[in-house]
């Protein structure tokens, strides 16, 4: 090959580099970012609109909603752990019934949003 057939090769591996690495980087946002209007729509009445447990709802219910932004607990928790919460409801994690099962209500996607939106909620601050 010549020189300049390979320069021009070695550029165009480098755009679609550039181009691969920021789609990703757009994907990974997108998704928390889902998960975020997923929350306010469906959850926030509940755990607030900021994930503090302090949602409109909050007062009425005899067990107060997981606090989303506290490192300690979220972290102790896996993220198929969450799912299954979110999924299944309170009950399937030996919590309470208060938590509303999700899994007849949102897509397995919708929940993995959710689960991104949550992490960035808790641990990545
Ligand atoms: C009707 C009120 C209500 C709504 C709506 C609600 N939750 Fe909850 N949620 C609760 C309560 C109450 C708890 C605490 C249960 C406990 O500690 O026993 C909880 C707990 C949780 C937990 C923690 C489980 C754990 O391991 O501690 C997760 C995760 C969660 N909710 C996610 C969500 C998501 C995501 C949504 C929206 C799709 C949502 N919740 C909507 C009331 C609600």
């Amino acid at each position: 090959m010549n020189r300049e057939a390979n320069i021009f090769l070695n550029c165009l591996l480098g755009l679609a580099l550039i181009l691969t690495l920021g789609m990703s980087a757009a994907l990974e946002a997108a998704d928390a970012e889902q998960g975020r209007l997923l929350y306010r729509e469906n959850c926030a009445q509940c755990h607030g609109l900021e994930g503090s447990g302090k949602g409109i709802n909050a007062p009425h219910l005899e067990v107060a909603p997981r606090n989303h932004t506290d490192y300690e607990e979220m972290n102790a928790r896996t993220n198929e752990e969450l799912f299954k919460a979110i999924s299944e409801g309170g009950q399937a994690v030996n919590k309470s019934v208060l938590m509303p099962n999700w899994g007849h209500t949102l897509s397995e996607e919708d929940i993995n949003n959710l689960i991104a939106f949550l992490r960035k909620l808790c641990c990545e601050q």
